[in-house]
């Protein structure tokens, strides 16, 4: 006598739309997994990226002391370029166009802005105070950006004062 296959065992008798569970099952768990992963890198970069900057800013900028360490050259554009490298990816992977998604297009003319006040705020030959100016607009720049990206908003942390 011919065994039954219990139900839901994905075996032939399953119905379709059964079948049909298990595909999309089976493309998204990677595309979710993928996701989140990348979601969590991105986000650590950030985190680094930001803590990079405050800290050479905060020698360069407020104590007037240049960090010459080898890999004070190195490091943190390393971070940055992953940085960008992972919200690149996910962008893509989400088919988020920037000119067409307004909080991602503001996220990204931000990033624009951040690294040029970065670069000027390192630069030797400036007052002090506008280089503190330049350092602490940088950073403020820097949270905007993070709190567009949490809040899928162009106005970012602003959107909460209504
Ligand atoms: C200073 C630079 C950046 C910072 C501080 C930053 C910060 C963040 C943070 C905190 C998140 C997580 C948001 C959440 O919790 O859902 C995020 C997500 C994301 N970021 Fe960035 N990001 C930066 C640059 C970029 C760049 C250059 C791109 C390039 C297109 C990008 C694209 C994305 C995308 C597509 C997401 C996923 C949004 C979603 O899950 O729906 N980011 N970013």
């Amino acid at each position: 006598m011919e065994a039954r296959q219990p139900l839901g065992n994905g075996g032939p008798e399953a119905s379709p739309a059964a079948g049909k569970l298990r595909v999309i099952a089976g493309k998204l768990l990677p595309f979710m997994l993928l996701y989140s992963n990348l979601k969590l890198l991105h986000i650590l970069c950030a985190a680094a990226s930001l803590m990079l900057f405050i800290v050479r800013g905060g020698s360069t900028v407020l104590l007037a002391k240049v960090l010459t360490a080898q890999i004070w050259k190195w490091l943190p554009p390393a971070v940055d370029t992953l940085l960008l490298a992972f919200g690149v990816w996910l962008a893509v992977l989400l088919q988020l166009n920037p000119l067409h998604v307004t909080w991602l297009g503001v996220k990204l003319l931000c990033v624009i802005g951040y690294i040029v006040l970065g670069v000027l705020a390192f630069r030797l030959r400036r007052p002090r105070w506008l280089k503190v100016g330049l350092f602490t607009a940088a950073i403020l720049l820097f949270g905007f950006i993070a709190s567009i990206a949490v809040l899928h908003d162009a106005r970012g942390i602003f959107v909460l004062a209504g």
